[in-house]
């Protein structure tokens, strides 16, 4: 296969992700195995706008891929959405010679990277990823497991202390809407409870159950899944804990979930879709976001992530955590 792509440009956008830095590691390292030249874009495409860009060689790369965070940077940046800071992007692009674009991020940044390519004919490839695992077409994102294990550790750390003074405790998760980040962490905690927006009980129905819970256990945990509404347990605390013998408390675990080392999962998906995303550009794929699903990288063009149907929830899972908690 010839390969007309000379120089490629590597960003990470949006919030961030453990294991950016394994995806933008294998993003260099193919293009340089391709003769392919790489820039990085600092703070995503804030870097492109203010022509912000740093030569990225075997060596940048090195010693990154056990490190969370991105070593590019990221911002989340409205801006993108006016017109004439894309052109100012594209200018910057295109005095750089730059024409194709691998980016790291969520849909919003896909949608970003295709405009940009629908005004200014930039080619973009996308890698999702997000510790809220909400992207649609891919049942894998990264930074997702990652943020799953930090936050397990986290409530077996709190159940010690709740099981020891049998106290209560309502565990908020990160993990937007979607509720997936809750899910995951609820089942494999043991959480009696897990709210998450969709499925949200009222107050008094919260109340029954956990007055029925309670005969059989104490110091139990809620998961909350903190939606779009960050503290949210605090006024779900309060709502509930005037009508309990044992109040329940809150520890809101915020952006811990987003930081720390990636696990085996995120590093090696991270590094394939990496690898994937190149070979897409060279093959001469324009506007698509490289997918894991059943075991296999595929790809899936950027308005179907926007436009297809969103990743829900199975909500037998909540029937079964019943059983699996003693109902
Ligand atoms: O990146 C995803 C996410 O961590 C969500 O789970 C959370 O709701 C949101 O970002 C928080 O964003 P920020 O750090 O910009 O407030």
């Amino acid at each position: 296969m010839s390969n007309k792509v000379k120089r490629i440009a590597v960003l990470t956008t949006g919030g961030d992700a453990p294991g950016m830095n394994a995806g933008i590691r294998a993003v260099v390292r193919t293009a340089l195995a391709n003769n392919i030249e790489v820039l990085g874009a600092c703070n995503g495409f804030k870097g492109f706008v203010e022509d912000d860009f740093i030569p990225l060689d075997q060596k940048s790369v090195a010693n990154c891929i056990q490190r969370g965070g991105t070593i590019l940077k990221t911002t989340r940046y409205p801006e993108f959405k006016q017109k004439s800071v894309r052109a100012k992007a594209a200018a910057h692009l295109q005095q750089r010679g730059i024409e194709t674009i691998v980016v790291l991020g969520g849909d919003g940044s896909f949608r970003g990277a295709k405009i940009l390519g629908e005004e200014h004919g930039i080619r973009a490839i996308g890698i999702p990823c997000t510790i809220d695992n909400d992207i649609t077409g891919t049942d894998y994102t990264i930074g997702f497991d990652t943020a799953c294990n930090t936050a397990l550790a986290a409530i077996d750390k709190i159940r010690d202390t709740a099981f020891s003074h049998s106290n209560n405790f309502l565990v908020e998760v990160m993990g937007h809407s979607s509720g997936f980040l809750a899910v995951n962490v609820g089942i494999a905690g043991g959480a009696e409870f897990i709210l998450i927006p969709k499925l949200d009980f009222s107050t008094e129905d919260l109340l029954k159950q956990i007055q029925r819970r309670r005969r059989l256990k104490m110091g139990s945990i809620i998961v909350v899944a903190e939606a779009d509404e960050p503290g949210r347990s605090f006024k779900i605390a309060k709502a509930i804990n005037p009508k309990l013998e044992q109040p329940y408390r809150v520890c809101v675990l915020g952006h811990t979930q987003r930081g720390g080392a990636p696990t085996v999962s995120d590093r090696k998906i991270a590094s394939l879709m990496g690898y994937h995303a190149v070979l897409a550009l060279i093959d001469g794929k324009d506007q698509m976001m490289v997918t894991y699903n059943h075991g296999s990288f595929e790809h899936i063009a950027f308005p179907e992530v926007d436009s297809g149907p969103r990743r829900l929830i199975d909500t037998t899972i909540f029937s079964i955590n019943n059983i699996l908690c003693g109902l």
